[in-house]
């Protein structure tokens, strides 16, 4: 029995308030990098910390986003101007969280294409010292594919959903409110209705596999990826369909205990990430568990493409403009192209490394 379920309760509601999401900034290293060199900017750690110092003197960013996602890096550092980021994040009203998972590793016994979440040895230290330096929830990105020859495979299931009821478990022991994310990649070609038929069965496992680690439910957000069809498919489903299976996907498997769902934008164009999110927030939904964003890529294309490198205004600006586009996404509020966005696809075939 935890004893700081009060907390737990307490964070995991406000991180999940109406009209708010979280902003996913926890891009590892090389993946940074990636993003970075799209803009010809070089990943080094000055250029990391003017990057994410310029996302964290965002003024009123704090009115749409309740929860930032930092890498381990960003937890640790300070802004140039000598302030910790950590207190540059609070000032803004929005509560740190950490990224605790180390990546992904082959499954071996598994399908090749299939992986596992490293990160649990340790986590207990770990996430302890994160709390002492300000962190309050965390996120652990298990990750499965479909394939047209049998993926996800059981085992990939079981072991990825273990995985991330062991570490929800660890994190709430830290007083760490622990994000629950097993995305089902777009690669391939398949249906809407087989993604739906995935999605409702790796949920089921992860919620079993909560029950059995005595995780306390109502203090853990779920992080899932919409129920879309795959990225080759040629007959894709629009924004009703999409929104009404998810929701239907939602409503068959998360224990309504559970006071978030954080949507992240898996390679959805920005304007797509915000459309998908307001449909589904203008159809039922039988909980009164709140549907929101928890993106990383559809929140920070513009702003990338804006920053430069050394345009801090312009940067701050389509940040909020994205922010504030899902906040009303959020609520069903949201009017598509009210707010500047792109359209350019950030799908990137095996995002898994
Ligand atoms: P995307 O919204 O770019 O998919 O990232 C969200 C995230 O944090 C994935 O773990």
């Amino acid at each position: 029995m935890i004893n700081n379920q009060e907390e737990l309760r307490q964070t995991a509601n406000q991180l999940s308030a109406k009209g708010k999401g979280l902003l996913a900034v926890d891009e590892s290293t090389p993946t940074i990098g990636k993003r970075l060199a799209g803009i010809n900017v070089e990943n080094t750690e000055e250029n990391r910390q003017a990057y994410r110092g310029m996302l964290f003197t965002s003024e009123g960013l704090g009115q749409f986003i309740s929860g930032a996602i930092l890498f381990e890096e960003t937890l640790y550092q300070n802004h140039a101007d000598g302030e910790t980021m950590v207190s540059k994040i609070n000032k803004l009203g929005i509560i740190p969280g950490i990224k605790v998972d180390k990546g992904l590793s082959p499954l071996a016994g598994a399908h090749e294409v299939e992986t596992w979440c490293k990160g649990l040895e340790g986590l207990a230290e770990r996430t302890a010292e994160y709390y002492k330096q300000g962190a309050r929830f965390a996120k652990w990105r298990a990750v499965l594919q479909i394939t047209a020859d049998g993926c996800p495979t059981d085992l990939a299931i079981r072991e990825n959903a273990w995985g991330l009821a062991r570490y929800a478990k660890i994190c709430q022991e830290s007083g760490l409110v622990p994000i629950i994310e097993p995305e089902i990649l777009m690669d391939g070609d398949h249906t809407i209705e087989t993604t739906a038929e995935v999605q409702e069965k790796v949920l089921v496992e992860v919620y079993k596999a909560c029950s059995e680690n005595k995780v306390f439910l109502e203090g853990t957000l779920l992080k899932p990826s919409m129920t879309v069809s795959g990225a080759d498919n040629k007959n894709k489903a629009g924004s009703e369909e999409v929104a009404k299976m998810t929701v239907r996907t939602m409503n068959r498997c998360v224990p309504a205990s559970v006071p978030g769902i954080m949507f992240l934008s898996g390679g959805l164009t920005e304007e797509d990430a915000s459309v998908y999110l307001n449909t589904m927030n203008s159809i039922e939904h039988k909980s009164s568990t709140s549907l929101t964003f928890s993106y990383g890529r559809a929140l920070q294309q513009s702003c990338l493409q804006a920053w430069s490198g050394t345009n801090i205004e312009a940067g701050q600006k389509a940040l909020m403009a994205r922010c504030q586009a899902n906040s009303e996404a959020s609520t069903g509020d949201y009017v598509a192209g009210s707010q500047p966005s792109s359209q350019e696809t950030l799908f990137e075939a095996g995002y898994k490394y």
